[in-house]
């Protein structure tokens, strides 16, 4: 039974797919010894991903990780509909979510702009069904990736550029900030990269709950997608009909109540618009996001984005 091969006719030959197989069950244990793509700590294994890349279909929701997560929440949103990779800011997996879900690796850099595992390491992923890469992130705050739009470019085309026609390619994930930050970093790096091409637009969008309601969030967020972000991509021809990602979004210091209205009214929106190709809520696998506080439960909104049981 090869999930692996079946994934691969379904993601390469028909991009369009609506619907989503329901994968093996149960998942096997990997023993990482045993298993060639476990080398670099990338992947337990091809046949145990969904048949399903991200962005094809309703399975658009990534759940964002780090080292501070509780990973072992990703097991309430194995075989979701909705759910179906996770990515963590880097290109190594590390500690696992589950293995059901894909994984999205992101280009992060040291000071000389280099990145000694990406080289050997994508080329794994991409075998046991990576699907998208993520740019750097938020390269115009300078508590994320920091980088000059000039930098940026040289990133992309060093790590991304590479892969363009292989795997789909996001934008440096920008904030959504004011003055030389956002769309006008977005403009800048475009301006200046010149030959590169690129899959999706990946944007951020944060705003605190201190300057917004969860109606006027999603007045917000909503009108960023369907209007300034698409003027932007106007302007420019290589971003001229792209999907859009939304990498991460959170109205910050929201109750958790309020979240779970926030994911209630604006998760259907995002899954009904044909130029969201997918996104990730910042909620994700941390305590205070998806998990409550206590780290014994999921909250209404780790409820909701996997659709589970009421
Ligand atoms: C990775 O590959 C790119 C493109 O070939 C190259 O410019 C870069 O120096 C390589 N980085 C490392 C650490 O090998």
């Amino acid at each position: 039974m090869h999930f692996f091969t079946f994934l691969l006719t379904l993601g390469f030959a028909l991009s369009g797919v609506q619907s989503i197989p329901a994968p093996s069950q149960p998942f096997p244990e990997v023993d990482p010894a045993s298993n060639p793509l476990n080398a670099a700590r990338a992947l337990p294994s091809g046949d145990l991903y969904p048949p399903q890349p991200p962005g094809a279909g309703p399975g658009k929701r990534g759940l964002l990780y780090n080292t501070e997560s509780n990973v072992e929440w990703s097991n309430f949103y194995v075989e979701s509909p909705y759910v179906t990779y996770g990515s963590n800011g880097d290109v190594i997996r590390g500690d696992e979510i589950n293995a059901w879900f894909s994984y999205v690796p992101t280009i992060t850099v040291d000071a000389k702009l280099e990145n000694s595992d990406w080289n050997d390491t994508v080329p794994i992923l991409i075998e046991g069904g990576t699907k998208a890469m993520f740019a750097s992130n938020e390269p115009d705050n300078p508590s994320q990736a920091n980088l000059t739009p000039a930098q940026s470019v040289t990133v992309y085309k060093r790590f991304m550029q590479p892969y363009y026609g292989t795997v789909q390619l996001g934008t440096p994930a920008v904030t959504n900030g004011g003055g030389q930050a956002g769309l006008t970093y977005l403009d800048d790096f475009v301006r200046l990269c010149t030959g590169c091409a690129y899959n999706f637009v990946n944007v951020h969008f944060f705003v605190d709950r201190s300057e917004m309601s969860v109606t006027q969030y999603i007045e917000a967020l909503t009108t960023y997608i369907d209007v300034t972000v698409p003027a932007i991509q106007a302007k420019h021809a290589p971003l001229v009909g792209l999907p859009i990602a939304v990498g991460e979004f959170w109205l910050t210091g929201a109750s958790e109540a309020e979240a779970g209205a926030l994911m209630d009214e604006l998760l259907p929106w995002l899954d009904g618009n044909a130029n969201v190709l997918f996104y990730q809520a910042c909620g994700g696998l941390f305590e205070g996001g998806f998990v409550d506080a206590a780290g014994t439960g999921l909250t209404p909104a780790g409820t909701a984005y996997g659709g589970l049981a009421l």
